[in-house]
């Protein structure tokens, strides 16, 4: 029996130090893309892939995060007194099912993979998915919910992957591949932002994973890697052999948000696909185009 994926933990804590001085007083996750903030995108995405329960992994000077997820009755409240219902509905995108949230403290910034160590007590033994909120996906079929039925195909932990150029390679978790059919491939290794001439392929891991909960044993013993982190790379890299695990080829366009090119670019993408939006935004691209 597969046990059903129902949770999901994503990892707020970081400094932002790329975004500065908009990062100073406020959190990454929160700047928008169009009108909803990051953190918002991924958990639209994981509530489509039948997400449920969610833990935010948190640092200092990250309160405004957990309370954009609390009700804001006054303005509720006012909004429906001045007959506002298209503000009220957008409102309600961020209203979470009670007690489906929970926020667990990361004392100290020691790397990606001692964030998820943070969850382990509200994981337990249950899968999870990890979703990293500066990446966001634009996609037919939300990417969570293409690496959840790969999840059920395999009853193994997934990965979301995309060939990067082979000079990118130091900045992503870099897959050793085994059997692969173009759109699922087996892992036989990973390695941490390795150097082009010693990555074993050019395949990466974008922000999405789907874990069996064996993956918080090996992140327990706290190894450092790269940057002197301990990295989620390398705890994954321990349970290869010990269960199915397989990199995804998703469908869809993904964009680095913590990046500021990233960023300008899910603007517009984003933007474009909006029908209250898209046709203004192609017009002002147009004029742009023309005067380069
Ligand atoms: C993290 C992971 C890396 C992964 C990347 C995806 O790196 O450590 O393996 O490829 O996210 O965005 P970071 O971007 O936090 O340096």
């Amino acid at each position: 029996m597969i046990k059903p994926l129902r949770k999901a933990v994503l990892p707020v804590a970081g400094l932002g130090t790329r975004f500065l001085p908009a990062t100073k007083a406020m959190a990454k996750e929160m700047l928008p893309v169009v009108d909803r903030p990051l953190i918002q995108y991924s958990i639209d995405e994981a509530r489509a892939a039948g997400i449920e329960q969610f833990c935010m992994i948190t640092g200092r000077g990250k309160t405004a995060l957990v309370e954009y997820f609390d009700r804001a009755y006054e303005l509720e409240a006012t909004l429906k007194e001045r007959g506002k219902p298209e503000a009220l509905a957008a409102l309600r995108e961020s209203s979470m099912q009670p007690g489906s949230i929970v926020a667990v403290r990361q004392q100290e910034p020691l790397g990606l993979g001692h964030a998820i160590w943070c969850a382990r007590s509200f994981i337990g033994d249950d899968p999870f998915a990890i979703l990293l909120p500066d990446d966001i996906v634009l996609s037919k079929m939300p990417c969570l919910q293409q690496l959840a039925e790969a999840y059920q195909e395999t009853g193994g932990s997934v990965v979301a992957v995309t060939e990067v150029p082979h000079e990118h390679t130091n900045r992503y978790g870099i897959l050793k591949v085994g059997a692969d059919d173009g759109r699922m491939v087996e892992v036989t290794g990973l390695v941490e932002k390795p150097r082009p001439e010693d990555a074993p392929s050019n395949l990466s891991i974008i922000g999405r994973y789907v874990l069996t909960a064996d993956v918080m044993t090996h992140l327990g013993r706290l190894e450092r890697g790269a940057g002197n982190e301990v990295q989620l790379t390398d705890a994954m890299a321990k349970m290869i052999g010990n269960g199915p695990f397989h990199g995804l080829r998703y469908e869809g366009r993904r964009f680095d948000c913590g990046d500021k090119i990233g960023f300008l670019e899910a603007q517009i993408a984003f933007a474009l696909e909006r029908p209250d939006l898209g046709p203004a935004v192609r017009d002002f691209l147009r004029t742009y185009v023309g005067q380069l």
